[in-house]
């Protein structure tokens, strides 16, 4: 973890151990019960306007479980097949020499054995036959959805179909979620998938510096979005999520994209950007002086912030629920402003309308899950264990004096205590203006 941006970032690219994506399968099959099947679908790859298709955003539970990134792959589960070679089964698209010329190579049995660790592979148009064979000697059918708890579900997805024609065929089967049981398991991270998001946070901490280098007065958002992803994608990553760059004011709005404007002399420039390597994300913020100082007022908030940060690390413990670790921010983050004459202590005792004071300036959440989604999937009501990542990420946001201030790293819960991810990416305010410096 203490290795140099420069020498972890550069390493070859990070490859899986099969071994991960079985041991994930094992874990899951171990909560189903006899007479069960599961199915996982990957999702559609989605068109453009015109005759386009958009980048195919693999289906993370389908990775989770394969290592495979291939369109249209299906996997399914028959743990207690008394035949062992059909207790895991992977259906893949064919390839053809017009397919591959147009988009080029696509998965064989051989290549799609090695990564995932499956032995039986066949090609999609062997699915419904296999599928019924296997359903006649099965009771509970285990099928996956989107039950994010903050997902919109406009758009249906191919498991979503695979419901519905599943559900047609074989109406008398008892269908069952698949979905909290993935969220329980996601959720605690096995050592390979520490190794990947630990290899996002190094790139992500490389860009950091770099951008670092660039920020002065007259630079644009977007000229250091460029910088960003030049870095990335040397490396063979690329953006986990939209990038903000936020100057000014900018940064009061929490998922600021347009990235357009002109870094002004004596503003904060928020930078919330990070890498995904090998579909592992980090999550990244820094909020630094565009001139390099910070002024007395923006260094004030600012360690307020980090605070909260240092502290809400702390407070991170297995047995404790997200919810309770929210309640325990909001309340530093409450002394904070009232030290800071934001708020009074009368004002916080009146919530309004059932909305909590403490609201008007750190109006989100004091951080996420973070794994194969940015905002990963995780059991919301039950408690933290070892092997969560979390991000911890406070913020102060003041539109009136024309900042706002966030901070945020990724942090491994283990049973000894916590492993901050980021840890050496500079926060001090005196480590940032020393950054800063060195342009
Ligand atoms: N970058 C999005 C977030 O911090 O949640
Ligand atoms: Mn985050
Ligand atoms: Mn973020």
């Amino acid at each position: 973890m203490k290795q140099t941006g420069a020498k972890f970032a550069s390493q070859p690219p990070f490859l899986f151990d099969p071994l991960m994506f079985g041991e994930h399968r094992e874990r899951l099959v171990s909560l189903l019960p006899s007479r069960s099947l599961a199915v996982v679908n990957n999702n559609d790859l989605l068109p453009t306007n015109a005759d386009a298709s958009m980048p195919l955003v693999v289906q993370s539970d389908l990775f989770y479980l394969t290592g495979i990134e291939q369109e249209q792959t299906i996997l399914l589960l028959h743990p207690h097949a008394k035949d062992e070679a059909s207790r895991a089964i992977l259906f893949i698209r064919a390839a053809s020499p017009e397919k591959e010329l147009w988009e080029g190579r696509k998965l064989t049995f051989e290549m799609a054995r090695s990564i995932s660790g499956i032995q039986q592979v066949h090609y999609l148009e062997e699915f419904p036959r296999i599928f019924h064979r296997l359903m006649c000697a099965t009771d509970h059918v285990f099928l996956n959805s989107n039950e994010h708890s903050r997902a919109d579900n406009e758009v249906e997805t191919r498991d979503e179909r695979f419901i519905a024609w599943t559900r047609k065929r074989y109406p008398l089967h008892d269908y069952r979620r698949l979905a909290p049981l993935l969220h329980g398991l996601r959720a605690v991270k096995s050592q390979g998938e520490v190794l990947a998001i630990t290899k996002a946070c190094a790139v992500t901490r490389d860009g950091f510096l770099r951008v670092a280098r660039h920020v002065k007065p007259g630079v644009t958002e977007y000229e250091l979005e460029a910088e960003y992803a030049h870095e990335f994608i040397r490396h063979q990553c690329r953006f986990a999520y939209p990038p903000i760059i936020a100057s000014g004011s900018n940064a009061c709005c929490l998922h600021y994209q347009s990235n357009s404007a002109v870094c002004q002399p004596g503003d904060l420039l928020l930078l919330d950007v990070a890498a995904r390597c090998r579909n592992y994300n980090a999550d990244l913020t820094r909020t630094i002086p565009v001139n390099g100082r910070f002024t007395p007022r923006q260094k004030q908030i600012y360690k307020s912030v980090l605070r909260v940060l240092r502290q809400s690390i702390r407070n991170l413990k297995p047995g404790k629920t997200p919810k309770t670790w929210q309640r325990e921010a909001e309340s530093l983050m409450e002394k904070e402003l009232v030290d800071l004459g934001l708020l009074s202590m009368s004002e916080i005792k009146r919530p309004k309308d059932g909305y909590a004071p403490v609201k008007k300036y750190f109006m989100h959440g004091i951080g996420h899950s973070l794994g194969l989604d940015v905002h990963d999937v995780a059991p919301v009501d039950e408690p933290m264990r070892a092997g969560w990542v979390m991000t911890v990420e406070p913020g102060i946001y003041i539109p009136e004096e024309g900042f706002g201030i966030r901070l945020e790293n990724d942090v491994l819960i283990t049973s000894k205590g916590t492993r901050d991810l980021m840890d050496d990416v500079p926060i001090e305010p005196d480590a940032i203006e020393d950054l800063m410096s060195l342009r």
